[in-house]
């Protein structure tokens, strides 16, 4: 039932346009990896997961589009077209994981003729998109177990089938549930400024029939303390090697309304979220977008002209506030610096 918001068609990148949601569903286009790169900046596709197949299939493109006369001059102009890509968001990791294998692929290569390269590099972004769907899928599974029948779940930003290829992290785990059986409603925070929750969760939940009641994000902690929640399940951009959690502006304060109503904080997210190169969530670099987000609604301005705005788009969540990781390898909980270390050195 859940959208796939990524597909590719006839040589082209075709997305949903995730800002003209819920309004309108419009289909864009992209046959080059310069449009690619501009639908990931202006947030036509968002969200980990989906950032990182974008942009797979965004080097796909620009391989495909290089003329070079040997493998070296290949390579140099695939890096040109990464390096364009790995521009355009800072905080995701998936972005830069999904563009190390596209060119980890093409080195597995060497040797082979560049038509024959390019074809395969396709085939990776393909295969990729169809992998992290299973993936969300697995995720799912491991997490539903941690959600009791009637549970109230809250939700932060979007960790749906439109921030991935399909099915979804945090919602993959809510789907889990319901698919399983299990009554879950949800609690979707809308998710200033960008609306995420109100424009995003809420549509996907609703077009899925999940129940799903949408609240702005200063109502989570009254509802909390009146019992109206039993867990919070967000989604993440990165996870630090300690189990610090980046994750959309706003996941911080929910995972520290929840300690104060001693309520799980769950975080789902896929092994691509995980970067071990970081010790700790003060090293992740936090995208900071423009002023407009918040001093405009659309075309009608909220606040007064020239005031100084801040717009961090994620926050850190110290790991000490996150009762479990999940992943599609199983849930990891309490001494994060082992159990996500662990989870890379498995083979299944
Ligand atoms: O700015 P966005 O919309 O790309 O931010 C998205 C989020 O913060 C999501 O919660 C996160 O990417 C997890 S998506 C499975």
């Amino acid at each position: 039932m859940s959208i796939n918001p990524i597909e590719y068609r006839n040589g082209a990148c075709r997305m949903i346009d995730q800002r003209r949601l819920p309004s309108e569903e419009v289909w864009l286009e992209y046959r080059d990896y310069q449009g690619v790169a501009e639908a990931i900046r202006s947030m036509v596709v968002r969200g980990a997961p989906a950032i990182g197949v974008a942009a797979a299939y965004g080097a796909a493109l620009g391989a495909r589009d290089i003329e070079a006369a040997d493998f070296a001059g290949f390579m140099q102009e695939l890096e040109r077209v990464c390096a364009v890509l790995a521009a355009t968001r800072p905080t995701a990791v998936n972005l830069f994981w999904a563009l190390e294998r596209i060119k980890t692929r093409a080195v597995q290569l060497t040797g082979k003729a560049l038509g024959e390269i390019k074809a395969a590099l396709l085939h990776e972004a393909q295969v990729m998109a169809i992998e992290d769907e299973a993936i969300n899928r697995a995720m799912g599974r491991h997490g539903a177990a941690l959600l009791s029948d009637g549970a109230r779940v809250l939700t932060h930003c979007n960790a749906g089938a439109l921030a991935t290829a399909g099915y979804g992290t945090a919602l993959g785990v809510i789907r889990a549930a319901v698919e399983s059986g299990k009554q879950v409603s949800v609690l979707a925070d809308e998710t200033r400024p960008f609306l995420q929750g109100s424009r995003l969760t809420a549509w996907e939940l609703h077009r899925d029939n999940i129940p799903v009641t949408l609240i702005c994000d200063n109502m989570a902690g009254t509802l909390m303390r009146q019992g109206a929640v039993d867990c919070v399940i967000v989604g993440a951009d990165r996870i630090a090697a300690n189990g610090d959690v980046a994750n959309k502006i706003g996941t911080y304060s929910v995972a520290v309304l929840a300690r104060e109503h001693g309520l799980p904080f769950y975080v789902a997210a896929p092994l691509s979220t995980i970067d071990l190169s970081l010790n700790h969530g003060d090293q992740i670099p936090i995208e900071e977008r423009s002023p407009q987000e918040i001093t405009h609604c659309g075309n009608v301005r909220l606040a007064p002209e020239g005031i100084q705005v801040r717009n961090p788009a994620f926050d850190v969540t110290p790991a000490r506030l996150v009762t479990a990781i999940i992943t599609e390898r199983g849930v990891v909980q309490g001494d994060y610096l082992n159990g996500l270390a662990a989870l890379f050195n498995r083979t299944d």
